[in-house]
């Protein structure tokens, strides 16, 4: 497979941490290795992205593109009434911001024909706006679950037949409209789509026709990802396999099992040492007893 372009390295792993976001480092790596991927098939189309807040992921989008590939956001930018959950927080940024951020890394200006901005709700669009040939679709907007199901059925629509749709937070316990939508489509169209990948806070799916290539394209990222110390793991959702590739923090944080066993240890030294008092407690009942009845 071919290596990520040394420049879009470059912004992973410097340029990235200097615009706002919620991009990790591995999530941003995983997007680069399944783009180029994807150039190297011959898999060419537009990438859209709902929900961009500082342009964070953007910038790598932007830099992803080849030739005659065109990106299309949308976000509501300063309009943040429309912002009906507060995705993203009271830092979110105006229009003209984002487009200083962006323009700073792409060297161009912007809006022009290979990039273009839709500052609105993602409530307002529509096929015509987003097109039918996306190769990457990220949704990372609203997480409120009649949005969010709008978006990934919308995107759905607009996803090419080789491309893959990326979601976030969809296991971030603050934001259960993400799975529930999720989920809900999912089901509803599971001989149409199917996730494939599952890292670094993101979730990737593709039309069912293609999980092999996407498979094979996961397996092969297996060598570099554990160069990086991540962890690969497979699993099963939806009746489909799927790869998980994380880092040891997510190993830890998840690592429930050992944390419930440490509880557990704690419980019983309590529920021993409460035991122990009764028996006691007991005791000096009886003795006081005696002593009082002579
Ligand atoms: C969590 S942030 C996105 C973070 C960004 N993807 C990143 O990697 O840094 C959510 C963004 O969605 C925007 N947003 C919220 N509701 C929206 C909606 N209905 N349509 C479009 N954008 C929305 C917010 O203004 C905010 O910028």
């Amino acid at each position: 497979m071919t290596p990520i372009p040394s420049n879009i390295l470059a912004y992973i792993r410097r340029d990235m941490r200097n615009v706002p976001g919620w991009l990790r480092k591995g999530a941003a790596e995983l997007i680069a290795e399944i783009s180029c991927a994807q150039t190297e098939a011959g898999i060419k189309g537009d990438i859209y992205e709902i929900g961009v807040y500082h342009g964070k992921l953007t910038i790598l989008l932007a830099l992803l593109r080849s030739d005659n590939e065109r990106i299309r956001v949308c976000d509501v930018f300063s309009d943040q009434k429309q912002n009906v959950d507060n995705s993203g927080g009271s830092e979110t940024t105006s229009c003209s911001q984002f487009i200083a951020n962006v323009a700073r890394y792409l060297k161009e200006d912007i809006p022009n024909h290979r990039f273009l901005i839709d500052a609105a709700s993602s409530l307002t669009l529509s096929l015509d706006k987003v097109e039918k040939n996306n190769r990457l679709f990220s949704i990372d907007g609203s997480h409120r679950d009649d949005i969010v199901e709008k978006d990934f059925r919308l995107a759905i629509s607009g996803l090419s037949a080789r491309g893959c749709i990326i979601h976030d937070d969809y296991f971030n316990c603050f934001w259960p409209g993400v799975s529930v939508a999720v989920s809900k489509v999912l089901l509803e169209q599971k001989e149409t789509v199917a996730p494939f990948l599952i890292g670094f806070n993101k979730y990737f799916v593709c039309r069912v026709s293609e999980l092999d290539w996407y498979h094979k394209v996961t397996e092969s990222l297996k060598v570099r990802a554990k160069r990086n110390g991540w962890s690969v793991e497979k699993s099963e959702i939806f009746g489909r396999s799927v790869a998980i590739i994380c880092d040891k923090s997510d190993v830890s944080y998840y690592n429930f099992h050992a944390e419930y066993s440490l509880h557990q240890k704690l419980e019983r030294v309590v529920a021993v040492f409460m035991g122990r008092l009764g028996v006691v407690a007991g005791r000096a009942r009886r003795f006081l007893a005696g002593l009082v009845h002579g």
